[in-house]
């Protein structure tokens, strides 16, 4: 086994660069399937759920070559069987846009039911009205979804909640099909348009997308391209608040500040100072932490993904803060980790109320699934003492060079292998 062990109270000092978005690589790779060209596509961050993707398609029969860390070129010509059916499918959320993109290929998708974080219900009721809508029918058969149509035509379709998934899985079906698409009530995030983006950098007609409103009319080829993915905002964000948790003083560079816009806005409401640049952000702080409110929202408005990163923070701030996960049913399992550390914090259903303390200890501590490990890390730079974070595997799934990163910032930061709770070697 692998834990990160921190030893805390050190401030974040330097710079730090920010690698590409981890949600948007996972749309953009499965959509190469689409192409009848090679896509050479560039600043893709090296982490598991991004090269567990591009494995997928490499199984299904794509060429795919490494021409750098962050660079892949990928051949989708030999995939002929629309069909993943492999155990790490079943691991993975970002998994099931092969659904859109095969159906958008072949009219006919056959994909192993997805699984990922595991914070409550993650049903995929919108992905099939959508492909219903287009003219697919599904059905599931021995944990595999099926999908498929005769002739995939636009339609328009008013997605019921605001879906990430939903909004690329539509775009990724639709692009491909005969006539136009709308999709109304569609998620607005960064990802979503470089997803679109790269589409229509392949030649796809794509308008609107960031909007509510997303238009899409079908073409019959779209070529190959070179594409590069953008920084990742929940990276960057997570990087901001680590440097205000300890009253550091840290540059984090090549972001879009457009993007960080809702985080940079509750960091300073806190008593943070966030100074933006072309393309990075200086936070440091000039006195105590205060207390304030967040509610996470589809964007723009405050992500689900950084809520339990904040909650780190507003477990030190001066008073009580509330925070509602308004997204999931249920995000908040960190909390029993975090209180392990000193945090006073009572949860009922989809609140948090957090009453700051003057400061954390450190502890054996749990990382319970991806955003919930970077908040322990958070929380363990801040903290007096050692902190050992198990289950890191979360972790490694969204962050590139995650201890790289932090020690260059000065953090003292290590992986060590364990057997049975016993460290064995550094
Ligand atoms: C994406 O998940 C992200 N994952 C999540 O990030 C992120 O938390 C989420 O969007 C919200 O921003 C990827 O991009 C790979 P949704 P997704 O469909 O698409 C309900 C991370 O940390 N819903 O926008 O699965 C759903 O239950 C991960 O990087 C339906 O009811 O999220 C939820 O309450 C964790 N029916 C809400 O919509 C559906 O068909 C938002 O879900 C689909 C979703």
């Amino acid at each position: 086994m692998k834990q990160i062990v921190i030893n805390g109270g050190k401030k974040l000092q330097g710079t730090v660069r920010i690698s590409g978005a981890k949600n948007a690589a996972v749309a953009i790779i499965p959509a190469v399937i689409l192409s009848d060209g090679i896509c050479r596509i560039e600043n893709i961050p090296n982490i598991m759920d991004v090269n567990l993707i591009a494995n997928i398609l490499h199984e299904m029969g794509a060429r795919i070559n490494r021409i750098n860390k962050t660079t892949l070129e990928i051949d989708p010509s030999p995939i002929r069987r629309p069909v993943a059916n492999y155990d790490i499918v079943r691991k993975m959320r970002a998994s099931c846009y092969l659904l859109g993109a095969l159906l958008g290929k072949f009219s006919y998708a056959e994909v192993a039911l997805p699984g990922g974080c595991d914070f409550g219900v993650r049903p995929i009721d919108q992905h099939l009205k959508g492909f219903g809508i287009l003219g697919a029918e599904h059905n599931v058969v021995g944990g595999m979804i099926c999908v498929k149509a005769d002739h995939l035509t636009g339609g328009h379709v008013y997605l019921d909640v605001v879906s990430v998934g939903a909004t690329v899985n539509i775009m990724l079906a639709a692009v491909k099909a005969e006539g136009r698409t709308i999709i109304e009530n569609a998620a607005k995030e960064p990802h979503i348009v470089d997803l679109a983006n790269f589409l229509n950098s392949m030649g796809a007609d794509i308008r609107g997308a960031g909007t509510d409103v997303i238009k899409i009319n079908g073409v019959k080829y779209l070529s190959g391209t070179t594409y590069s993915i953008i920084p990742d905002q929940i990276e960057a964000g997570t990087y901001m608040v680590a440097a205000a948790a300890t009253d550091g003083d840290v540059v984090i560079s090549n972001v879009i500040t457009k993007h960080l816009e809702s985080i940079t806005a509750k960091l300073r409401e806190m008593g943070v100072c966030v100074e933006e640049n072309e393309d990075s952000v200086h936070v440091y702080r000039k006195g105590a932490l205060k207390r304030c409110n967040v509610k996470t929202m589809p964007h723009p408005g405050f992500p689900t993904d950084m809520q339990p990163q904040i909650a780190v923070l507003l477990s030190m701030a001066e008073g009580t803060s509330i925070v509602t996960e308004a997204v999931w049913d249920n995000r908040f399992r960190y909390v029993e980790e975090l209180k392990r550390m000193g945090a006073v914090i009572s949860v009922d259903g989809k609140v948090a109320v957090i009453e700051g303390v003057k400061e954390l200890n450190g502890a054996p501590v749990k990382a319970t699934d991806l955003r919930a490990g970077a908040a322990m890390i958070i929380a363990a730079l801040a903290a007096n003492g050692v902190t050992h974070i198990e289950d890191i595997e979360h972790i490694e799934r969204g962050y590139e060079d995650v201890v790289e990163k932090f020690g260059g910032l000065g953090a003292d930061i290590r992986i060590v292998y364990t057997d049975d709770g016993i460290v064995q070697r550094a």
